[in-house]
């Protein structure tokens, strides 16, 4: 592993951590060999860059790695043309003992024109975990919410991993009969 993938001290690790310590945005501009055969934007391009930047903050929070290991929503909203700014907003939604609720936003802009706002064209969850030099799970820092809106999305992740380990154990349970 390179010299980013370095774990930081558990001292540092047990302290709570800001939503606005780890939120990331990142920028592209959409060309045309991100196009489907109608001409817009694949989707998987944008789930790419959503996992990208849901990724950067993972490790942020986490002080290291993390690793996906899910994505159990992602909504299309609008279609993205190439030729757009594509924007991500992402931030950590919940943080348990090991894995982390990532929110990630995207919007689009058309390039030349900065009096079109920009539109919310998708959004996804992701779960993230953090591992250890040998790929195993490790403790993550607790979240600390700072506005109302992150209170909010606390609540709604939490409510998102119960209906993610209840479909888990249901689904498990049906294959040992
Ligand atoms: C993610 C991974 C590290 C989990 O390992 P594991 O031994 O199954 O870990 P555990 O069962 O102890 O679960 C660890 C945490 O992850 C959560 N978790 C694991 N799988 C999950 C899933 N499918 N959905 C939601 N949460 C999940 C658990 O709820 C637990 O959360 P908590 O510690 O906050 O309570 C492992 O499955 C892995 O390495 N997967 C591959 C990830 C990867 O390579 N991603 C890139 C894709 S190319």
């Amino acid at each position: 592993m390179g010299e980013d993938a370095t774990v930081r001290p558990m001292s540092e690790l047990s302290t709570a951590r800001p939503t606005s310590y780890s939120r990331v945005s990142l920028g592209i501009m959409a060309h045309s060999s991100e196009a489907n055969l109608l001409g817009n934007v694949h989707g998987g391009e944008i789930m790419k860059l959503a996992d990208s930047t849901a990724g950067a903050v993972a490790h942020r929070h986490s002080g290291g790695p993390a690793v996906t290991a899910a994505m159990d929503e992602m909504t299309f909203l609008a279609p993205v043309h190439v030729g757009d700014i594509i924007k991500t907003y992402s931030q950590v939604n919940w943080a348990g003992r090991s894995s982390m609720e990532i929110g990630v936003r995207v919007e689009a802009q058309p390039w030349g024109n900065a009096s079109d706002e920009p539109v919310h064209v998708a959004s996804a969850y992701f779960v993230f975990v953090a591992i250890d030099e040998e790929g195993h799970p490790r403790p993550v820092p607790p979240l600390e919410t700072e506005t109302p809106g992150d209170v909010r999305r606390q609540r709604e992740a939490e409510i998102r991993r119960a209906h993610r380990l209840a479909r888990k154990t249901e689904i498990d349970r049906g294959r040992e009969e």
